[in-house]
């Protein structure tokens, strides 16, 4: 069969290809131990490649640790991570846009390559489970073909850019955010003054100051779309904010920046976070910290001083020629739809379906239980699409996907079609509607099982949802399986995050409340931390707090006004009530989580991957400059010699750009302005000379830089990748004596 990089060549980016083609090396010569444990895991997690539990090769069955049999020997793919063991997939999918045709291509991978099922993440990505390391650059090559990158995904890079998911519809939007989205996106993927954070960073779109969907207040960067008194388009910027065990709100960088200087700003501040953010604790390392430290108006100060200082880019305003063209056309005319006799259909309406600022349109959302959606589903999913709204999808931060520009006529037909597939449940936005993060299930770090808890809430107050009184019907739970927050317990009304506690010996799975969030504003207070409740007991302390809101309401009061009232100390009986653990011999229930039968037990925790290392930029490009000495070797034993010259010669260009942007980190990446520059900065002063070898290595790429005039042999092509290994090698020694001296010069 014909490999799927051949099949797709035609429908790819090169761009795309070439990234993936790189990968692929990577991944061979990580396979002949020529690359790091520690540099093929933030490779790879850059890629979006993540380990899951129990890859290490151990698990707990509930009385002792086994060992499970992955195959591949020593190989590892991160230091504590086993080469066959099955690992995660994060696809970046940007302000969620999906269609039918990227549906049908996640669909199918999700069946041949992992579990059938897709995850829709609290940031609008995308997630496939139990995939193989060697089937991931098959897997990024069909994406690519449907323009989707996993680049990014993870690691210290720009995440996944979120956005409104009603954005062009909203009737309450400033304007539609999804070009601006986009632009950003563009940008900073890749750019080369985001590659050397300290942590991840994460940028969202708004279109309102007033609704959650983009929810501002926990971004690193966040712009919420504003006007103007001329009328011009611009945004109010936000940094600073981030969730995880310290939750930080944003802070207000600026009233307005006009749209011509949103990206600019995002250079600037990127650039700011990679020089100064913390780099060696991971605990400190976010941007919000670093805001924190110094002050929002310091923070500002050195923004705008290195705005000042920013050479010009034309991409900034580029796209401003994209947004006055862009908008979304729908399939087919919106024709309004009067109240119908159908309980069930308007039950559904109510609560999954929103009416658009266009007449006679709806967004209608498709409710995926704990995010998840079939391969089975997602290809129904994109039939239905195609009918309806003309393939306008889109994932949102609650974990369900929408389909917009729904002419408000069709839409008892395709509730009927929703149902027919198994995604036409009313409730979307509702209590039964709980969001929770993969917790123990898949996640390394997972404490207790937020998955287990949400389905069991979810099916619990959905089978009563009826007589709930509606006000305890439009509240919102959210579940994390431990501190790390990625189910955004602190944004809900009702938050718990897992935690475990030791009870005669043992441990017992728990949760901590955290009540009484407020999502108005971009969701701009984060809940309370309350106690502790014993994991069993958390459905029925949620039926017992929403009874006794209910009870002991004043007049209109709203949940977190009741919550703020109380308080701690008013919350305590309730707590006191359910917090107790009786002993095993009585209640084993207690020390199993919820949908797992082994008794409970932590030791299945592992080192997170989210994060990974931090590898400095340094690192990377001598990586990459070993990648083209491999690809290079490659076309020599092919007898293309040119390729083998000229992938040589790149290879030294990249080693000497690494050393070079140690001195002059913003270095101009052409040959000329690199030899120059290497010449100056590391020959001349005497930083690239060895004991030994003096400056003899320097002189292969000197000689090679000049002699423009080539004849491609096969011998000279051979000599040139000995030499271009011997200059790598040097290279890396060099970079082991600048690691020496006590601070690296980072000047112009
Ligand atoms: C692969 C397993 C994962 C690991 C190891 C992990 C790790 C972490 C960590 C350590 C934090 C805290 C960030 C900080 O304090 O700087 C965090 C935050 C967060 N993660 Fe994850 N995560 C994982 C999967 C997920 C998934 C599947 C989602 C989406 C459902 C997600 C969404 C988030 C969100 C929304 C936050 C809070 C926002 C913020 O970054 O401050 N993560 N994660
Ligand atoms: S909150 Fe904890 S358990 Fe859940 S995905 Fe994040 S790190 Fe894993």
């Amino acid at each position: 069969m014909t490999s799927w990089k051949e099949r797709l060549a035609e429908r790819t980016d090169p761009e795309l290809t070439r990234e993936i083609d790189a990968y692929q090396q990577q991944l061979e010569l990580r396979k002949q131990g020529k690359i790091e444990d520690n540099l093929f895991q933030e490779t790879r997690l850059r890629r979006g490649v993540y380990g899951q539990r129990y890859d290490n090769g151990q698990r707990h069955d509930g009385i002792a640790q086994r060992t499970l049999g992955f195959p591949c020997g020593d190989l590892r793919k991160g230091p504590e991570t086993l080469w066959d063991a099955p690992g995660m997939m994060r696809i970046k999918i940007p302000f969620g846009e999906l269609s039918p045709e990227r549906l049908e291509v996640l669909s199918d991978l999700a069946e041949e390559y992992s579990d059938a099922v897709c995850h829709v993440t609290t940031r609008q990505d995308i997630q496939l489970h139990y995939v193989h390391i060697e089937d991931t650059p098959d897997l990024m090559r069909r994406l690519a073909a449907v323009g989707i990158t996993s680049r990014e995904a993870c690691g210290n890079s720009v995440r996944n850019i979120t956005a409104c998911h009603k954005a062009g519809c909203c009737r309450g939007e400033t304007f539609d955010v999804t070009p601006y989205a986009r632009a950003a996106m563009r940008f900073l993927l890749g750019h080369q003054d985001t590659q050397d954070f300290g942590r991840k960073f994460k940028v969202t779109f708004s279109g309102c100051a007033g609704d959650a969907c983009g929810l501002t207040s926990l971004h690193d960067l966040g712009y919420i779309a504003k006007l103007d008194e001329q009328g011009r388009r611009g945004f109010a910027v936000y940094v600073g904010g981030g969730l995880g065990p310290v939750p930080y709100q944003a802070k207000l960088f600026d009233e307005f920046v006009p749209e011509e200087q949103i990206l600019p700003l995002a250079q600037a501040i990127s650039r700011v976070f990679a020089r100064y953010g913390e780099k060696k604790n991971r605990g400190r390392a976010r941007m919000k910290f670093l805001v924190h430290k110094w002050g929002i108006e310091d923070f500002r100060a050195e923004v705008i001083k290195e705005l000042e200082q920013l050479p010009e880019d034309p991409a900034w305003t580029a796209f401003l020629e994209e947004v006055a063209a862009y908008g979304e056309q729908p399939a087919k005319p919106g024709e309004a739809l009067g109240p119908t006799d159908d309980a069930l259909f308007e039950a559904w309406r109510a609560s999954n379906t929103y009416r658009q600022r266009q007449s006679g349109y709806a967004i209608a959302m498709a409710t995926l239980p704990l995010g998840d959606f079939t391969s089975q589903q997602g290809r129904q999913l994109a039939d239905i699409a195609r009918r309806y709204n003309g393939g306008h999808i889109r994932g949102t931060v609650d974990q369900n996907i929408v389909l917009r520009w729904v002419s408000e006529a069709d839409l008892p037909a395709l509730h009927a079609d929703l149902q027919a597939i198994g995604l036409g449940q009313a409730g979307a936005g509702t209590i039964t509607d709980v969001t929770s993060c993969p917790g123990t299930d898949t996640c390394k770090l997972g404490i207790a099982s937020s998955r287990g808890l949400a389905a069991e809430l979810s099916e619990r107050l959905a089978a009563k949802s009826e007589q709930l009184d509606p006000k305890v019907r439009e509240l919102q739970i959210k579940v994390s399986g431990c501190f790390n927050s990625c189910g955004q317990h602190h944004i809900a009304d009702l938050g718990f995050y897992g935690v475990s506690r030791k009870m005669e010996g043992t441990t017992v799975p728990h949760f901590r409340a955290v009540l009484g969030a407020r999502r108005e504003n971009n969701a701009h207070e984060y809940g309370q931390t309350i106690g502790a409740i014993p994991s069993r007991r958390v459905p029925e302390f949620v039926d017992r707090l929403t009874s006794l809101y209910l009870e002991q309401r004043e007049g209109e009061e709203r949940f977190p006004d009741y919550i703020k009232r109380l308080g701690k100390k008013g919350l305590k009986p309730v707590l006191e009530e359910f917090s107790k653990v009786p002993p095993k011999a009585l209640d084993r229930s207690y020390y199993t989580d919820w949908r797992d039968a082994r008794e409970f037990n932590i030791s299945d925790i592992g080192t997170g991957e989210c994060a990974g290392a931090v590898i400095s930029r340094i690192d990377f490009d001598l990586q990459e400059a070993e990648r083209l000495h491999f690809e290079g070797q490659i076309a020599l034993e092919e007898h293309d010699y040119r390729k083998a010259d000229e992938t040589a010669y790149a290879a030294m260009l990249e080693a000497a750009k690494a050393l070079v942007r140690t001195q002059k980190p913003d270095v101009a990446t052409d040959a000329d302005t690199l030899v120059s520059e290497f010449r100056t900065r590391l020959y001349d002063s005497g930083l690239f000379q060895d004991r030994f070898a003096g400056g003899k290595f320097a002189q292969y790429l000197f000689r090679r830089h000049e002699d423009r005039d080539r004849a491609y042999r096969e011998d000279d092509a051979r000599h040139l990748l000995e030499e271009t290994q011997l200059f790598i090698e040097a290279a890396y020694a060099c970079q082991a004596r600048l690691d020496e001296q006590p601070q690296r010069a980072t000047g112009a």
